[in-house]
């Protein structure tokens, strides 16, 4: 089959590791009789620089006419100062929400030889976990209302969370399809003591799982399960929530696995085509020095397989292939911490996973 990928490299590290996940995907076109087709387009803050605007034109008609989207990372000091309108950021809640991606799927698991990565004591994380974070992604606070007034003691900024039943509904119904084809349960995160906005949530996501007997619902604080992720993450299967809340708790998640480096994410919408990126950001302390983990981006093309082309053999290989490089103690810098392993630079790590499949 043919298929023509979008390529968003972006800023700092997005480069090098965009360019791991192609490798593997052309090891995968060769190896399975694919053909796939890249197109690069600008975005984040190479693309102010180029254009003066973080998201231009050409790269939402670009990302729109393809039939799915890999992206590495925005941002970096270099950009950090201008205002919110065309800082680096924006583009990725503009090109989510002219893709209309209101999925977010963040997959968070312990792979068993990172068990000593893990930052929890050991018996916490003993069963391990298997974690997926479906996050409502184009609304919420980070698409509300926003701007200055003056109030009560002079100048203010304000940001507003509102949710429509139909955004509740619409990532409410994921998330238990989603359970029904793992382990049958649901966690819906929700701030329903304080927030308005929650409790229609909360009322919302009641009513979709009355469509889905089989799956077992259960409501938790988002404080609590702040907590409760470090306490006992074993209990997490789906974990539904809202955008800045889904935004804090799979940062969370991911360094439970043992590095952020590791999360892999889908933004999904109502069609086939989706925008796959790694969960971690440009890191620009490390970038052009063949450093990062490629492995975040390399699973995002597996999940870009699985998800938007329906290549469920493909993206198995991808996901063995990073399985048996891990069993065999090889690490880049993010996952070597305190043991005695060498680190694999980007490539090297990206040579040895296609080695495997
Ligand atoms: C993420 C990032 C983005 C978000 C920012 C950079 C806009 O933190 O993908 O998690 O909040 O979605
Ligand atoms: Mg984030």
């Amino acid at each position: 089959m043919e298929f023509n990928i979008g390529l968003l490299k972006g800023d700092g590290i997005g480069p090098e590791i965009v360019d791991s996940a192609v490798r593997v995907l052309e090891k995968i076109g060769e190896k399975y009789g694919h053909k796939f087709n890249f197109s690069s387009y600008l975005i984040g803050g190479c693309a102010i620089d180029a254009t003066g605007k973080p998201l231009p034109e050409e790269t939402v008609e670009g990302c729109l006419a393809s039939d799915s989207v890999l992206l590495g990372a925005v941002g970096g000091p270099k950009w950090d100062g201008l205002g919110g309108d065309i800082r680096p950021e924006k583009a990725l809640l503009g090109i989510r929400a002219a893709m209309e991606l209101f999925t977010n799927l963040r997959p968070a698991k312990l792979y068993p030889a990172l068990k000593g990565a893990c930052p929890l004591r050991a018996d916490l994380v003993e069963k391990g976990f298997d974690i997926m974070i479906v996050r409502e992604l184009t609304g919420g606070i980070y698409f509300g209302e926003r701007g200055y007034r003056e109030g009560k003691y002079g100048t203010e900024a304000y940001d507003t969370e509102c949710y429509s039943e139909m955004e509740i509904r619409r990532i409410a119904k994921v998330a238990f399809e989603t359970a029904m084809k793992r382990s049958k349960k649901v966690i819906s995160i929700d701030k329903a003591n304080v927030l308005e906005s929650s409790r229609l949530w909360r009322k919302v996501v009641h009513e979709v799982a009355a469509d889905f007997p089989e799956v077992e619902i259960e409501n938790m604080l988002v404080d609590n399960a702040a907590m409760q992720l470090v306490r006992n993450p074993g209990q997490f299967d789906v974990a539904v929530t809202s955008n800045m809340f889904g935004d804090i708790l799979s940062d969370e998640a991911s360094q439970l696995t043992g590095s952020i480096g590791m999360l892999p994410s889908a933004s999904l919408g109502a069609t086939k085509r989706g925008l796959y990126e790694p969960i971690h950001g440009s890191a620009p302390d490390i970038a052009g020095q063949n450093k990062a983990n490629p492995i975040a981006t390399i699973l995002s093309a597996a999940m870009m397989l699985r998800y938007s082309f329906d290549l469920t053999e493909e993206a198995d290989a991808i996901e063995r292939a990073v399985d048996v490089v891990l069993d065999k103690g090889l690490r880049t810098a993010d996952l070597v911490g305190n043991s005695a392993a060498a680190a694999l630079s980007t490539t090297e790590m990206t040579d040895k996973i296609l080695e495997q499949i």
